[in-house]
């Protein structure tokens, strides 16, 4: 019942519709092969579908993960991911953007698992210039173990819009003349990897990875890249003009588009460093706009 009135809700959010600020073209995917490499533990993926799908998966020796050839500097990225299933309890699933420098930025996307029937946590945070603690934590309004849904970013000057199935969950906007730093002139790579984290990901760490029911694995599909790709020199991107996600359209969220953010805050959000008030006595600038929500 519960999922049906979610279901009727976001249809009249009208979620199934597209909202003006959802990507003008259709997404074109890049073959994996074509972008991406392993991280690390090369032997712990396995490639379906002319590898157009991969798994990636933890046992009690490795995690692994795989990274894109390209940097890029602002754009749209999505994959679709479909997580650990059944006891995933202690492991960590991640998608994200980052430099790799020492004062590095970076755009994250956490899925923390969990025990069989229990909600998977999606942690989101921003780094820039090396520094992070911007934590927010929402569960989904749906099971993302059963099938495969979108997760995208948005990178502009403007803002960085992290996207659940076309539903805006966190905006993190460019408080420059608020003193906050924002992601601007160092390309990113995209990465993704699957490992184990039971120190604290499930229930604060409380929840251990049970290894009897390794293999855990996570699947992907649709690499879809939008982006300026800056690996030779970020300058380049500098020279290109104004792209579509610089267009008006696109720097900031549209009314649609706050209706369902301010849906997710209401209903599904159980952590947003804006407004821990113990960890920060003082709000930290940029939430100030977070806080229009
Ligand atoms: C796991 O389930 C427990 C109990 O429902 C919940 O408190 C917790 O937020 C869930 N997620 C994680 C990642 O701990």
């Amino acid at each position: 019942m519960a999922r049906l009135f979610t279901a009727l809700f976001l249809c009249l959010l009208g979620v199934a519709s597209r909202g003006t600020a959802s990507p003008p073209r259709k997404p074109v995917d890049v073959p994996f092969q074509k972008n991406y490499v392993p991280t690390w533990a090369g032997d712990h993926i396995k490639y379906f579908n002319g590898g157009n799908e991969v798994q990636l998966s933890l046992d009690k020796y490795t995690g692994t993960g795989f990274q894109s050839k390209g940097s890029y500097l602002f754009g749209h990225f999505s994959m679709q991911i479909k997580l650990v299933p059944e006891d995933s309890a202690g492991t960590v699933t991640a998608f994200y953007l980052s430099s790799q420098n020492s004062e590095h930025d970076e755009i994250d996307f956490e899925f923390l698992g969990n025990r069989t029937g229990q909600p998977y946590i999606l942690q989101t945070n921003v780094f820039t210039g090396g520094k992070g603690d911007r934590e927010q934590r929402i569960y989904l309004w749906f099971d993302p173990t059963k099938g495969y849904h979108y997760y995208s970013i948005l990178w502009n000057s403007y803002q960085i819009a992290f996207l659940v199935d076309d539903v805006p969950i966190r905006v993190f906007k460019n408080s420059k003349d608020l003193g906050v730093r924002f992601p601007f002139n160092q390309p990113m790579k995209i990465y993704s990897s699957l490992w184990n984290a039971d120190d604290w990901a499930t229930r604060g760490g409380l929840e251990k990875t049970d290894w009897s029911k390794a293999p855990f694995v996570a699947s992907y599909r649709g690499f879809h890249v939008d982006g300026c790709e800056a690996s030779a020199a970020a300058t380049f991107c500098a020279t290109q003009g104004k792209r579509w996600w610089d267009q008006r359209d696109f720097q900031d969220l549209d009314g649609l588009q706050y209706r369902r953010l301010a849906w997710v805050r209401q209903k599904y959000t159980i952590y947003n460093y804006c407004t821990d008030r113990s960890r920060y006595p003082t709000m930290p600038p940029e939430c100030q706009r977070d806080r229009d929500v």
